[in-house]
């Protein structure tokens, strides 16, 4: 027996990275990113910036997937973990501090009366959470959930995850699981008055959907169809929250509050796994108000010392940083900028998004190159595009971005809420030029990578 050690990890190369990934991590993964090349080895990070082991420096856009709303490694909440150092991470039979003055201070920021706050280790967690706080607090077991939405990937959040690609090889999924189009109050009104809901939930702008933003209204009258039919509403800020779309809880903007609201990500700064829901004291006495329900809901590393102070650092940041107002302002002049190589680029379909939570759409490919493949270019400019073009940013603009889960002709541009003008017009220009130089998509492969297209081909 061999076992490698941190000074092993620290010195692989990005060969050797490749092959132990692929041995003992996950072989498809590594040649998914190999299609567009585009797993460089990362060695340091700080701020929006991180660097490859040749030094190379690149801007990150991605942030974690809304992770790293205060950037990589932010040195006041990597200090604070070092201050409590000496204290237990977890005990489990205390009440620990961190945990309450975390759940204090969460209660402060949220909107309405959400107060009680249960912590988690990871966004589908929360999610968990909240589906069985729910059931238990209304004794009725219908979730109701959108079209396109992404709540997580365990069983219940998968449930209630509107995208079927995810979903149908797990079948049988948790029951009595609704799905209805996201945006359209008339279908959610049918579906929260059968009598057996206990909640809806929605993510206010959908992230890995493709970065959907409904119509002005839809959360307020969601609001009130679920007061009208006794149903509960859970709000999904995991990725909204802290900031994201230019207020601290994106329901803010529509001046509502939900029964349940789910955090994770930025809550502790993307520095310690953390997730969280947060409820009223009313549903949550209903749900584990008493010594016998109490633990009916719990979770070993939820609420340990680590997480929780890098969450009290987190929140401070927050406030103090007005990451908030930045990313209005950041969100506006990205928006601004893209809409206009929109204008002279047919290859961008639609710009759209709030504050920092921006999606590039890209168009369908058609003309010669489907003749020549059968329809195959224009298949796979529809679900690569944006692979492909997120491809020759990092490897010709050093500029991390991904498209999105559910929606791969989508570029997710979701960046740290610290960026300025330099790295906003520096990912402008790049996609400019990326797009000046590439006139399709069939271009953009094969100039990302000659291999690109026979492997996607021969992937199907
Ligand atoms: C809105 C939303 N909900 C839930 C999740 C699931 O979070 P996790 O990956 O931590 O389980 C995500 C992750 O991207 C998300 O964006």
């Amino acid at each position: 027996m061999k076992l490698m050690t941190i000074d092993d990890a620290l010195s692989m190369t990005r060969s050797e990275l490749r092959k132990t990934y692929s041995d003992y991590v996950n072989p498809g993964f590594v040649k998914l990113l190999g299609l567009v090349n585009i797993d460089r080895h990362f060695v340091r990070a700080s701020g929006v910036s991180i660097w490859d082991e040749d030094g190379a420096e690149y801007y990150d856009f991605l942030g974690g997937f809304g992770a790293l709303n205060f950037g990589h490694n932010p040195p006041e909440v990597l200090d604070a973990i070092e201050r409590v150092r000496q204290c237990p991470n977890l005990v489990k039979l205390d009440l620990n501090p961190f945990a309450a003055a975390l759940a204090h201070n969460l209660a402060q920021i949220l909107p309405g009366e959400l107060s009680r706050s249960f912590f988690c280790n990871s966004g589908t967690e929360a999610i968990e959470g909240a589906i069985k706080t729910a059931r238990i607090a209304t004794s009725k077991p219908g979730i109701v959930y959108c079209e396109r939405s992404f709540h997580g990937k365990s069983m219940g959040s998968l449930s209630v995850t509107g995208r079927p690609q995810y979903q149908e090889r797990f079948a049988p999924l948790v029951p009595e699981c609704y799905r209805v189009p996201f945006g359209d109050l008339d279908s959610l009104e049918l579906a929260l008055n059968q009598g057996n809901i206990a909640a809806f939930i929605v993510e206010p702008i959908q992230g890995e959907g493709g970065i959907n933003v409904p119509p002005p209204g839809y959360l307020r009258g969601a609001r009130e169809l679920c007061n009208r039919y006794g149903v509960l509403l859970i709000l999904d800020e995991i990725q909204t929250g802290f900031g994201r779309t230019g207020r601290m809880f994106a329901c803010e903007e529509d001046g509502i509050a939900p029964d349940i609201i789910c955090l994770s990500k930025s809550l502790s700064a993307g520095v310690v796994p953390i997730g969280a829901f947060v409820t009223t004291p009313e549903i949550w006495d209903r749900a584990y108000g008493s010594i016998e329900t109490a633990l009916l809901h719990t979770s070993t590393f939820g609420g340990n010392t680590f997480a929780c102070v890098a969450g009290l650092v987190a929140i401070e940041l927050a406030l103090t940083r007005k990451v908030d107002e930045n990313a209005r302002e950041m969100g506006a002049l990205l928006l601004s900028g893209l809409s206009e190589l929109a204008e002279r680029h047919a290859f961008i379909k639609e710009v759209r998004g709030r504050g920092l939570l921006i999606g590039i759409e890209f168009a369908e490919m058609k003309g010669a190159l489907d003749r020549l493949t059968g329809g195959l270019a224009s298949q796979l400019s529809r679900e690569y595009a944006a692979a492909l073009v997120a491809g020759e940013l990092m490897n010709k603009h050093r500029i991390v971005t991904a498209y999105t889960l559910s929606n791969p002709n989508v570029i997710r541009v979701e960046p740290p809420l610290i960026v300025n003008r330099n790295h906003v017009e520096a990912l402008l220009q790049a996609l400019d030029e990326t797009l000046t130089r590439n006139k399709n998509t069939l271009g953009l492969a094969v100039s990302t990578s000659k291999t690109v297209i026979k492997s996607l081909l021969s992937r199907r």
